[in-house]
């Protein structure tokens, strides 16, 4: 069934101790989407993670990888995992493609061939024979991809794999991820406590935040919901408090505030025609008018309350 989710969680929660650090969080990821989980700081992103490739116990509910049970069935739900969790242990002296060598001897049925078929995936071919300390950290986290990659699975799973690249290199690994969903059928979950990169990346996210889902969403509808723009910035000369307070008593006018050269105006885009001819009646010369859009990261705290730890 093509729909079948490939990953389900089902009422997932663990305590440690008198912490209940993931509280009953269910959802599905279905098959060749680029999937989000994103969270501030300290909301369980890792921990659940932990839990999806089984370095953790769960204290309640299940996780289903393709159907296969993680607690009952652990060894065919992990089998089509492939998964960065902390920083995969690379050995620096030996170049890329000796470390995929190492990697792929502890891996049943990995040919030759599917070590220069995962090379050309993360497009590492042309530095694969230097040496790992040469390479950059963008680099090393496709060689670490690479490697998740050697025994073909159906699901990968990379914990903040864009943490210390530059815009480039998310760019890059945003790229090759989409070619792996698109060419491989491979189904990618990232984590991310920016709301930005997962903009970039992701085709669908769930948020949580201690440890209990908020939203789940496709990325485009809560990209539209951080573009409303509500505030707006009129320049102007200096006005007077009648101004004002005549701008503050029109309909739909939230909140005015006086700048020195001008007013910030809380109010929906309609208003701004009123508000003009407003201004203009009190001969009030108007400049410019900004849309002061929220930004991504102000929707994403708005959503979670502001809080950034557990
Ligand atoms: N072994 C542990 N014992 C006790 N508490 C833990 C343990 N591991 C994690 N926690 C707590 O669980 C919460 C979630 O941690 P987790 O590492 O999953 O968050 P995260 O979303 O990955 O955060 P970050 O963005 O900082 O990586 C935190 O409050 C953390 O202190
Ligand atoms: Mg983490």
């Amino acid at each position: 069934m093509p729909n079948e989710p490939i990953v389900q969680l089902l009422g997932v929660s663990k305590r440690i101790g008198p912490a209940t650090i993931i509280d009953d969080l269910s959802f599905d990821v279905v098959p060749g989407e680029i999937f989000g989980f994103l969270g501030p700081n300290g909301a369980g992103k890792t921990t659940t993670i932990r839990m999806m490739v089984g370095l953790m116990t769960l204290t309640a509910g299940d996780i289903r990888i393709k159907g296969h049970s993680i607690r009952s069935s652990f060894e065919q739900a992990i089998r089509h995992v492939g998964a960065i969790v902390e920083n995969p242990e690379m050995y620096k002296f030996l170049t890329g493609y000796q470390n995929l060598i190492h990697f792929a001897r502890m891996v049943k049925g990995v040919t030759k061939e599917r070590i220069d078929e995962v090379v050309r995936l993360v497009k590492l071919e042309e530095r694969i024979h230097d040496k790992v300390s040469k390479y950059s950290l963008g680099m090393r986290q496709r060689l670490g991809v690479a490697q998740a990659l050697l025994h073909r699975p159906s699901l990968l799973i990379l914990d903040e794999p864009t943490n210390g690249l530059d815009p480039a290199g998310i760019r890059e690994l945003r790229d090759y991820l989409r070619k792996l969903t698109r060419d491989e059928g491979i189904t990618v979950i990232v984590s991310s406590h920016l709301l930005s990169e997962m903009e970039l990346m992701c085709d669908r996210v769930a948020i949580i935040q201690r440890g209990r889902l908020v939203d789940i969403k496709p990325i485009g509808e809560l990209v539209a919901g951080a573009n409303v723009a509500r505030t707006y910035r009129i320049e102007t000369d200096a006005v007077d408090e009648g101004t004002v307070a005549a701008v503050g008593e029109l309909d739909g006018v939230i909140s005015v505030q006086a700048l020195e050269a001008g007013l910030e105006i809380q109010t929906d885009r309609e208003r701004i025609p009123d508000i003009l001819a407003q201004l203009v009646s009190r001969q009030v010369r108007v400049y410019e008018i900004q849309a002061l859009r929220p930004s991504l990261e102000d929707r994403f705290l708005e959503m979670t309350g502001g809080a950034t730890h557990a």
